[in-house]
């Protein structure tokens, strides 16, 4: 019998997907995925492994403290890892209200609801919160890196209640000695990615001709991860991690946007035998985001001194994966861009 029960939330979005995939694949362990299929979660993302013995799916809102009871008792939940989440910035400019709901409450019962199973019984328990680099705030251009120890400055609506739920984390960890672990990682790319986050938009936009929105002058650089390396260091602290520690996950993978955007151009015309510097010609520089940060960048020196974890995928390599995946994707990228999808940039200006 699999003698850990591990409840993953936000299973059905980009990284929790990639996560439950191969979480699935560790013989000891029952997945049961917890996920309230808003609009960045689909049940797609798991279709190659949804009739897998040692994995369930239950539908369900992390807010709701019911149906968070059930499910811990349903699946006598030893370990958690937490990943719902609004996670988009430009939505949390529109609509900051659903983003302290979703990621301060929703932590805040979460935390709760596993307080109240676990009575006190910490033994093999572990809540694992999965959260960003963007709680530190921005940095300058130039060598400094976020590390563990680096202040909280978060600055847009999201980056604020991410930063808010893990020092809830934290609390319950002071409080109760609640068994926690937090992650914070740089920016992914990968397949199953919402087309709404800047790679999978151009890659979608490239396709269909339409202009690739640059904010600003396209200099912010993120630290770029293949989401395959992230649900990896996840694994590796969800193994080796020690109770209340923070590990920083990053690819020292550093890219201004427009020069990212130009790499997604140029293997995509090679992809789809266009001549060189066609879809370049997409680039639109539009109006920045409102309190854009300039730089993120992250020191992923302690997880990869004291837990041996290190990035599998080279950029280059990331890339290209990330791209064959999109074109032999199509249906996949047309179901979740129908409807009435529209991307922040086109809902604000289009
Ligand atoms: P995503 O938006 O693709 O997926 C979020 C998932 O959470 C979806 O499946 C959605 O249905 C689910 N969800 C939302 N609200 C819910 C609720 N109230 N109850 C239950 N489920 C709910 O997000 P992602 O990019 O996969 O990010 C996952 C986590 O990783 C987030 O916590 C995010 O802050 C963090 N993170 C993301 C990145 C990144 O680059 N995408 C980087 C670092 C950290
Ligand atoms: P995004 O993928 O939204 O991630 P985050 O804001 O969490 O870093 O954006 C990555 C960078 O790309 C960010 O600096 C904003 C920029 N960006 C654009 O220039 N145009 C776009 O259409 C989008 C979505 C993002």
């Amino acid at each position: 019998m699999n003698n850990e029960n591990i409840l993953v939330t936000g299973g059905a979005g980009f990284i929790g997907s990639e996560l439950v995939r191969q979480l699935v694949k560790l013989s000891h362990v029952n997945v049961i995925n917890f996920d309230k299929l808003t609009y960045a979660g689909n049940l797609e993302n798991l279709k190659s492994i949804e009739n897998l013995e040692n994995y369930t799916f239950v539908k369900g809102d992390i807010c709701d403290e019911k149906q968070l009871a059930q499910v811990f008792i349903d699946h006598d939940i030893t370990k958690v890892i937490h990943l719902a989440a609004e996670s988009h910035v430009d939505r949390s400019i529109t609509d900051p209200l659903l983003f302290v709901r979703t990621n301060l409450i929703g932590t805040a019962s979460l935390l709760n609801a596993a307080k109240i199973y676990w009575k006190g019984d910490y033994a093999n328990k572990l809540f694992f919160h999965v959260s960003t680099d963007e709680v530190y705030g921005s940095l300058e251009m130039g060598s400094e890196l976020f590390t563990e120890k680096t202040s909280y400055d978060p600055r847009s609506p999201y980056s604020a209640s991410k930063a808010g739920s893990d020092h809830l984390v934290r609390s319950f960890y002071h409080t109760y000695q609640f068994p926690v672990v937090i992650s914070n990682c740089s920016n992914n790319y990968g397949p199953f990615q919402f087309p709404e986050k800047l790679v999978p938009l151009c890659i979608n936009n490239i396709l269909n001709n339409k202009p690739l929105p640059i904010y600003g002058k396209g200099e912010n650089v993120r630290d770029w991860l293949y989401v395959g390396d992230h649900a990896d260091a996840i694994l590796t602290i969800l193994k080796d991690g020690q109770i209340g520690e923070t590990y920083n996950i990053g690819g020292h993978n550093e890219w201004s946007n427009l020069d990212l955007v130009k790499v997604i151009c140029s293997t995509m015309d090679d992809k789809l035998n266009r001549p060189k510097g066609e879809s370049e010609k997409l680039i639109t520089f539009v109006k920045d985001r409102a309190g854009h940060d300039l730089r993120y960048a992250i020191d992923s020196s302690k997880i990869q001194n004291e837990l041996g974890w290190t990035p599998k995928f080279q950029f280059g390599e990331g890339i290209k994966k990330t791209i064959d995946w999109y074109l032999s994707e199509t249906e996949w990228l047309e179901n979740v861009s129908s409807g009435d999808y529209k991307t922040y940039y086109e809902n604000q200006y289009g």
